[in-house]
């Protein structure tokens, strides 16, 4: 998610999940060809496995090029987006117009599956503007995995490109997960992953009775501590956070690393704020960074001042 799901907001997420999949924001592959420094673009930590790397663009050539520079880089996935609906990247040909193309969403994934040996996806919608979410989605889904696309993310809703704001494509047009739990029963084959409006792990584990993999976006950044129970609820396995503070306190030697580096300290902790959502002294703790965590020469005692205002709970009482 663009200028949320930054190195830093991922990195935090492995205080509280090993398992779950993180994405990169969507990196165009016009700023991973002539960006400069490709570290800005493509730098992550090593804490941050599986990632993938979530790209932007349409002529496959670029793509191939941008997928073989993902795998040389060490991503775990290179994941192409369909889904984005905002008119700058519209012009540019690249994200969620492309359902309107899907043979060259076609070309480009053979492309890219020729030049890499890890996964090559899709991350689409279920259609756009007047597409029958029917029709065109089958056709749409049948061309890219023919080019040999075996994992689909699917937002469960249309993009109506004309006349809603990238914001407004996020939450107007209506959810339809019947829609992807036909698509999945048709092409049992596929990975189908669903998206959009899923905020809890009860409603994860719902959905992986009719699917095979859940992408969360905006809960899991808002509240994260959501996803410290996933690698328990989802995966079987014990996650690495007892507590919010546990997670908070594991962060630490990262940020350090990162001031060092010569970070700031907010464009790091903006990504916690919600840690501590609905908890006491949270909005103490959220205030605190906001007001402060800006400011020249901030360091971890910022950080630590905001941590000492949130009361600390025995881990029993931490519920994800
Ligand atoms: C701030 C923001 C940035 C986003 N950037 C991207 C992006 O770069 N790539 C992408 O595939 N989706 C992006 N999305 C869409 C989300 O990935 C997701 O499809 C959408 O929010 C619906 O899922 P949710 O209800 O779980 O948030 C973004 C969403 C938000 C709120």
């Amino acid at each position: 998610m663009m200028d949320w799901t930054t190195r830093d907001q991922r990195a935090f997420v492995r205080t509280l999940t090993r398992r779950a999949l993180l994405y990169t924001e969507m990196v165009t592959t016009g700023a991973i060809l002539h960006g400069s420094p490709r570290e800005r673009f493509l730098g992550y930590d090593q804490v941050e496995h599986p990632l993938a790397l979530q790209l932007g663009g349409s002529d496959a050539g670029e793509l191939a090029e941008c997928a073989a520079i993902a795998e040389a880089w060490g991503y775990d996935e290179v994941n192409l987006n369909v889904g984005c609906p905002s008119d700058r990247v519209q012009n540019n040909l690249i994200g969620a117009c492309l359902m309107a193309h899907p043979e060259k969403v076609a070309a480009a994934v053979r492309a890219m599956r020729e030049a890499v040996s890890i996964p090559v996806t899709v991350k689409c919608r279920i259609g756009i503007d007047d597409q029958d979410e029917d029709a065109d989605l089958e056709r749409f889904i049948a061309l890219v995995a023919d080019a040999g696309c075996e994992v689909f993310i699917v937002h469960a809703r249309k993009a109506w490109l004309q006349g809603l704001s990238p914001k407004q494509n996020r939450d107007v047009p209506p959810l339809n997960y019947p829609r992807v739990h036909r698509l999945k029963a048709s092409r049992p084959e596929l990975h189908i992953g669903i998206n959009g409006g899923i905020k809890t792990l009860e409603a994860c584990r719902e959905q992986l009775a009719q699917v095979d993999s859940v992408m969360v976006g905006r809960e899991a950044y808002q509240n994260p501590w959501l996803l410290a129970g996933v690698d328990e609820a989802l995966y079987g396995v014990t996650g690495p956070a007892t507590s919010r503070h546990d997670a908070a306190r594991a962060f630490r030697p990262y940020i350090s690393r990162r001031l060092e580096e010569g970070a700031k300290l907010n464009h790091i902790t903006r990504h916690l704020l919600g840690l501590f959502q609905g908890r006491p002294g949270g909005r103490r703790f959220r205030r605190h960074l906001s007001e402060n965590g800006h400011l020249d020469g901030a360091c971890l005692r910022v950080y630590d001042d905001a941590l000492s205002l949130v009361p600390e709970t025995t881990p029993v009482t931490e519920t994800a």
